[in-house]
């Protein structure tokens, strides 16, 4: 299945696997993908420069094949002190059931400068393709690695932001439906508005852009690989159905509660990290949900709830880890990469030949 992306990254599938930041995209997951054919990517939205440079240059050991790092693009934020004790008074039921002290100050990095360092990594390290969310770098980051070649990839999760990716340089579009897993990349609305299924996301952006759009969210299979084709997608980001591959780093709790979970049991919520993101709903968000709109911005909240979500894994609790996931969840499997890479093609491959279910 050529497409104009396989031509763009040179690769031979067109299947990338979605950044997935917070140690699930492991060097193993990533150049396994890229092995198989696919792009695999460094979800390195929370590892510095150094942690960064080290990923590359491991993964460059187990593949030679190209593969991408994602950044989280820094927003505007303010360390409202208020908010934070509000947050922590809330949060304090929850650490006294973790058995973890209420920690006395909390401290943030500056995540405009770790974004710089990031991609002055990128640069040094010859990364061929960089993908963003959260919003776009600005125009003078856009030239710089663009004069290196580095192939670029916006976010978008609606019509209009797709049009900024566009306009901005990128090289193609990660189209982001409300079925995604993870944080969503809305950057110019409120993200209420932008919760668009994939369906009609993809033929709406493919008729404002030229450059190709890369469908994610809730895509499994060959099934939803060829749906995104047809409706103009040129190819898919698989997050949910990687994370329970073998070669995923994600924690053993979590890929079982997605392997028994049911499509109705995912929520977006603002309660881990301040920004919206879709996961299996438990405990932690039940109670936090009548509060979320007070809660404090993104990275703040996400720092303030670090050593819950740390001790929640540690003690093997999944009431209050963060279970992101898509809305496909039935669909998962616990095999190896090369399975879901080669499943994916033969069904899409299949169903081709077959013309569908036309009867
Ligand atoms: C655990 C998890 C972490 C994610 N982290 C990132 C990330 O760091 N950067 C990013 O651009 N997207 C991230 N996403 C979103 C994916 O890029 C993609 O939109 C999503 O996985 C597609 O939906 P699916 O999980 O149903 O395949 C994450 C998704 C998951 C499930």
């Amino acid at each position: 299945m050529k497409t104009k992306v396989t031509e763009l990254f040179k690769i031979k599938h067109p299947i990338i696997q979605a950044p997935m930041a917070g140690g699930i995209t492991t060097s193993k997951l990533v150049s396994a993908v890229s092995n198989a054919g696919g792009l695999g990517m460094i979800g390195a939205g929370y590892l510095s420069p150094t942690q960064l440079r080290e990923q590359i240059r491991d993964i460059k050991k187990q593949t030679s094949n190209v593969f991408g790092v994602n950044l989280f693009v820094p927003g505007v934020y303010s360390i409202d002190e208020k908010a934070i004790d509000s947050a922590n008074k809330l949060l304090a039921p929850i650490r006294q059931m973790l058995s973890i002290p209420t920690p006395n100050t909390v401290s943030y990095d500056d995540s405009g400068k770790v974004f710089e360092e990031q991609v002055q990594v990128l640069l040094e390290e010859e990364v061929a393709v960089c993908s963003f969310t959260f919003g776009l770098p600005s125009s003078s980051i856009i030239d710089e690695m663009k004069r290196q070649q580095i192939q670029l990839i916006g976010t978008a999760t609606n019509v209009q932001e797709a049009i900024s990716c566009e306009k901005a340089g990128m090289d193609a579009i990660v189209v982001q439906g409300s079925e995604a897993g993870g944080h969503r990349g809305t950057f110019n609305d409120n993200y209420e508005g932008s919760l668009i299924g994939l369906m009609s996301l993809i033929p709406q952006v493919r008729d404002h852009v030229q450059v190709p759009i890369i469908a994610a969210g809730g895509i499994m299979d060959g099934r939803g690989l060829l749906a995104s084709i047809h409706l103009g997608a040129e190819a898919v980001q698989m997050g949910t159905a990687f994370l329970t591959t073998i070669e995923s780093g994600a924690h053993p709790i979590h890929k079982k509660a997605i392997l028994v979970a049911t499509e109705e049991e995912t929520v977006v919520t603002r309660s881990f990290s301040g920004k919206p993101a879709r996961g299996l709903k438990n405990r932690y968000i039940e109670e936090l949900q009548p509060f979320e709109s007070d809660l404090p911005d993104f990275p703040i909240q996400n720092t303030l709830t670090q050593d819950i979500r740390k001790a929640a894994t540690n003690q093997e609790n999944a009431h209050f880890m963060s279970l992101w996931s898509g809305q496909s969840p039935r669909l998962a499997r616990e095999v190896s990469v090369e399975e879901v890479m080669n499943s994916t093609i033969a069904q899409a491959e299949a169903i081709l030949k077959n013309t569908l279910n036309l009867i």
